[in-house]
């Protein structure tokens, strides 16, 4: 039968619609596998028309229509596509094609929405849909049966072994991981086949499942496509479903727990299908590659096949290096099984067989627990400096137990820790970066060549030199047998020596002796100590077993390691749980000023800093590209010690003479051009621009301001009155009498656009002045950022800056550069903002930066206007230029000297800027990007520069949940703010950039 002749024209198509289903409609040509499958739009709703070939298995037809008349009396509420019956009441209609041949047409409803290919991003959210909406369809197939399901079916996964013939057309590696999920399958289809099995859609492929047009919460609406419906195994249903959901992902098993999650909501899994899913999966796979290769042996030309069977093999590569039992333990986790089978065994025979520390460290006078918390916010852990200095570390171990003499500090058990610095504890997950932090052991810090002795009769099952920086040196792993269940004790961090005295397969004898601990130089370079676990499985560990868990598995990891001191009992070593989120909250709530916002839709708590990161409680680390605050680094080692080391001896006001106030003085001074020459410390931002408007007052008898529109200067009263940023915003009064607003000098979206705009906004000053004089009155002064930030970081045009100096100037006025955001070696080319434009103002305001996160702020100013303002009324600050704030600015500038930061904002700025700039070329909703050094931003906009601040919202939520954390501002709420501690590097830069493209590729930041 030549295809053409089978061909049914779209005149034909609306014809048979009308005539068979008085469905009036325009019909367009769909693509279809085996039937001539249409689109008929009405007015009303629209249809699919599907024509069968001749000679077509009417039985199947009768199927199809049977399955879908059943799941739609079943489940009202899910659009499924309904079938519609043909004038004459039937569920199919017959017709003569022009061959005079018979043919069987089929109208169902079309279901509105897009297919899950078109979805970026599937987001974890989105597969627990998939998984509600997929069990409540085999729910709803449960009770259907019909003679044509039961087939010879090479896509049921039941039948999958025919795969095994067809072994020779792969690669030797290939094969190899063909035959290890084949031989798998094998292996357990004695039990396999003893599962539930009833009529399952078996084809929740991507181009099958239905969800909604929304691009920002898409609901998952339905699953279309019931053509290789089978009765089977019920479970391949979600197998089936995982496999196609979990393409693309680089951690495809997280990526499959949503959706077994949701599934098992809605469709309860048996605890003893949950063994096979993991292997299902995977020849579901298998499957779908041997297809691929034999299709290509029938048509080598065709690349479409290659394309196609590329994610298939890369899933499958990745799901051969899982674990099939930590599947296994996964998947129970998701549908709220206790993850490890055997844990609560574990804990009831452990109960009942206590172990004394006398037993492990029999030589050891000390047999209680000194608790040791080195959590990631542990106050005794301190500094990364200080316990990276490992023999600082061990000096301070030594210390405890000098001082508790009858206990072993002791702990860590599901601890948090941030002390595992070496890369091979991070990897790149399914939402970015992300870091082993969660210690799967209990630690007992003892002095190196302490005998450790086996609390239980065992078998030596691992013993290795595990050398290797943070590894665990000398490691012996015990198998133990109780009558019921069998489990592991690992002992790590012993001396190499005494671990070659160990041979595998020896048996020991509760009481034998293990070995000793190590010293730090064969111990994964640790203070001396063991690290004891407990496994109940090996999850095919050879010479290893992980000791610190990713915290995003912590309770799967916890099942698997249950906790050692349900074998020791010892009090008082439980885990150090910080306050959740949810309580600080309703803390906050109950006893904060509710001005007081919060950043991000689900607020994060942070418990410590280094560098470029923040980190919350469970180790994670968020890339800051925000804190500009935290200028050279989060907790940077010389700022704490300058901090630390000062408050240790002095603390009080500047009434009494002191070289650390002269010293930030100069090396303040050092950094201003010659004519701001007068310094004034103070404690903040805020503070400094108070006291700039009081030197104005003194110096000019004036008190009018000019200043910007979306302008911030502070908190304090006058800093409000001068801030249009505050009230001409949400619960404002609109400018003061005094206060004179001139428009944002924006040259994007501001009232003059395009190049060569300064003149006329330093017009808009100028008219300002006029106004302030025709008023009877002068100019105090004209108060500017560099680079307005709260504005949008709006990037003065240029020449404005000198000529607004000048009309102000002329007026009597004097000029105040408000530097607390952009200062001190931020924009990169010039160390201060006010250099970007050949200007020298007669008043400078410092704040954040100076600090490093410390309260230290400055006024620099001329001669002439300290000596005006000093005009008997004496300037007292308790706080202002104290010993320990001044030892923290002068840490500060020196190590903006010394590590070359201004270079590294111009350096890594620049590259920032240009990758910025870049994605505005392929991700038209970047109208702009701007900024100097590490100032930057860019404006979100529609194709009339119409402001986004909704998609703003969502790329600066979505950044956070791949732990890079970003702000945005501006008027309209459409600017990302980019100004991290001036420590970013490349790689920082290079990792925001990558995950910017990842979000800006969404479907929600699309603009048409
Ligand atoms: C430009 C500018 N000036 C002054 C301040 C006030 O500083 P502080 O919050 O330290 O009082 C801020 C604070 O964000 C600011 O951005």
């Amino acid at each position: 039968m030549i295809y053409k002749d089978l061909q049914i024209s779209t005149q034909q198509a609306s014809k048979l619609a009308l005539e068979k289903f008085g469905i009036a409609g325009k019909a367009a040509l769909l693509p279809g596998e085996v039937d001539f499958n249409f689109k008929i739009n009405t007015q009303k709703g629209n249809y699919i028309l599907k024509i069968s070939r001749p000679g077509v298995d009417t039985a199947y037809l009768d199927f199809q229509q049977k399955i879908l008349l059943h799941v739609g009396d079943t489940d009202k509420v899910t659009p499924y596509p309904r079938v519609v019956m043909d004038l004459e009441g039937n569920a199919m209609a017959k017709f003569k094609d022009a061959s005079g041949r018979e043919r069987f047409v089929r109208l169902l409803t079309w279901v509105e929405g897009r297919v899950w290919s078109q979805v970026n991003p599937q987001t974890s959210v989105l597969r627990y849909k998939l998984g509600i909406l997929g069990g409540k369809l085999t729910q709803a197939l449960l009770d259907f049966s019909h003679p044509s399901a039961h087939r010879d079916f090479e896509w049921d996964v039941a039948q999958s072994l025919w795969t095994q013939q067809y072994l020779h057309l792969f690669q030797p590696e290939e094969q190899e991981i063909l035959a290890y999920f084949q031989n798998r399958f094998q292996k357990n289809l004695p039990i396999y086949n003893t599962l539930r099995k009833s009529v399952v859609h078996n084809d929740a492929n991507d181009n099958n499942i239905i969800v909604s047009h929304g691009l920002k919460d898409p609901q998952v609406k339905t699953v279309i496509d019931f053509g290789d419906a089978v009765h089977t195994q019920t479970i391949n249903d979600l197998a089936v479903a995982c496999a196609y959901a979990i393409l693309h992902h680089k951690n495809p098993l997280d990526a499959a727990l949503p959706l077994i999650s949701g599934y098992h909501q809605s469709f309860s899994l048996w605890e003893e299908e949950l063994p096979h899913l993991y292997d299902l999966i995977a020849m579901r796979l298998v499957i779908s590659v041997t297809k691929s290769a034999m299709n290509k042996l029938k048509e080598p030309g065709n690349t479409y096949l290659l394309i196609s069977e590329k994610p298939a093999w890369q899933l499958l590569k990745k799901w051969y290096t899982i674990h099939p039992d930590f599947a296994h333990f996964s998947f129970r986790k998701a549908c709220g099984y206790q993850p490890h089978p055997e844990q609560k065994a574990f804990e009831q025979w452990a109960q009942q067989n206590s172990i004394g520390l006398s037993e492990l460290f029999p030589s050891e006078i000390r047999h209680k627990a000194y608790p040791l918390d080195l959590s990631v916010s542990s106050t005794w852990l301190g500094h990364q400096q200080d316990f990276e200095d490992i023999h600082y570390f061990n000096y301070r171990i030594e210390r405890l137990l000098q001082k508790h003499p009858d206990r072993i500090p002791a702990g860590g058990y599901l601890e948090p820790r941030t002390v595992y610095t070496s890369p091979t504890y991070d990897q790149i997950g399914n939402q970015g970066r992300e870091s082993r932090t969660i210690h799967l052991g209990l630690d007992f810090w003892l002095p190196e060549d302490t005998a450790v002795h086996t609390v239980l009769d065992g078998e030596v099952i691992i013993v290795e030199n595990d050398a290797g920086y943070k590894e665990y040196g000398g490691l012996v792993v015990l198998k133990h047998q109780t009558k019921a269940f069998e489990f592991y004790t690992l002992y790590g961090h012993l001396s190499v020596q005494s671990v070659t005295n160990l041979k595998l397969g020896q048996k020991l004898k509760k009481g034998d002796r293990i070995g000793y601990l190590g010293n730090i130089t064969e111990n994964g370079n640790w203070s001396p100590h063991l690290h004891f676990q407990v496994m109940l499985s090996l999850l095919g560990n050879k010479t290893d077993f992980p000791g610190v868990a990713y915290a995003r598995e912590a309770d799967i990891w916890k099942s698997i390691c249950p906790d050692p001191n349900t074998l020791f009992q010892l009090k008082n070593l439980g885990t150090t749980n910080s306050i959740a989120n949810k309580e600080l909250l309703a803390q906050r709530k109950k006893h904060l000023g509710k001005s007081l916002s919060l950043s991000y839709n689900e607020p994060i708590k942070i418990v410590r800093g280094a560098g470029a990161y923040l980190l919350d409680p469970y180790g994670n680390k968020y890339l800051d590209t925000v804190n500009n605050v935290a200028h050279v680094g989060h907790e940077h080692p010389a700022v704490v010690k300058a901090g630390q080391e000062q408050m240790a001896l002095l603390n009080t006001n500047s009434r009494y003479l002191h070289e650390n106030i002269v010293t930030l003085a100069q090396a303040l001074i050092a950094t201003l051009p010659k004519e701001l020459s007068i310094l004034h410390f103070v404690n903040s931002g805020s503070e400094a621009n108070e006291l700039a408007i009081r030197m104005v007052k003194a110096a000019t008898g004036q008190k009018d301001i000019i200043a910007s529109e979306v302008g911030y200067h502070g908190n304090s009263n006058t800093c409000i009155d001068i801030s249009s940023y505050k009230f001409d915003g949400k619960g404002g009064n609109g400018a003061p009498e005094h206060t004179h607003i001139f428009p944002l000098p924006d040259a994007f979206r501001g009232k003059y656009r395009g190049a060569d705009t300064g003149g006329q906004y330093a017009q808009e000053v100028q008219k300002l002045v006029k106004s302030i004089q025709k008023q009877g009155r002068g100019v105090g002064a004209l108060i500017v950022e560099p680079i307005i930030s709260c504005g949008g970081q709006i990037e003065l045009p240029k020449g404005f800056l000198s000529q607004a100096y000048a009309y102000v100037r002329k007026a009597g006025g004097l000029c105040i550069s408000d530097e607390v955001q952009v200062g001190c070696g931020r924009p990169g080319t010039t160390f201060w903002g006010f250099q970007l434009h050949g200007v020298v103002p007669d008043i400078v305001t410092i704040g954040k930066p100076l600090g490093n996160g410390h309260p230290v702020a400055a006024v620099a100013c001329t001669a002439n206007v300290a000596e005006k303002f000093a005009n008997g009324m004496e300037y007292f600050n308790t706080f202002g230029g104290n010993p320990v704030s001044c030892a923290i600015g002068t840490a500060v500038l020196k190590t903006i000297r010394t590590e070359k930061l201004q270079q590294n904002a111009k350096e890594i700025g620049g590259f920032l800027k240009r990758g910025l700039q870049q994605l505005a070329q392929k991700f038209p909703i970047i109208g702009e990007v701007r900024g100097e050094g590490f100032f930057l931003g860019f404006e979100l906009v529609d194709t009339s520069l119409r402001p986004l601040p909704d998609q703003t919202e969502y790329l600066v939520n979505r950044m956070k949940e791949h732990f890079i954390l970003m702000s945005s501002d501006g008027p309209d709420h459409n600017v990302i703010k980019i100004k991290p501690p001036m420590v970013f590097n490349k790689a920082n830069a290079e990792e925001l950039l990558c995950y910017l493209e990842k979000i800006l590729g969404e479907d929600y930041m699309q603009i048409r």
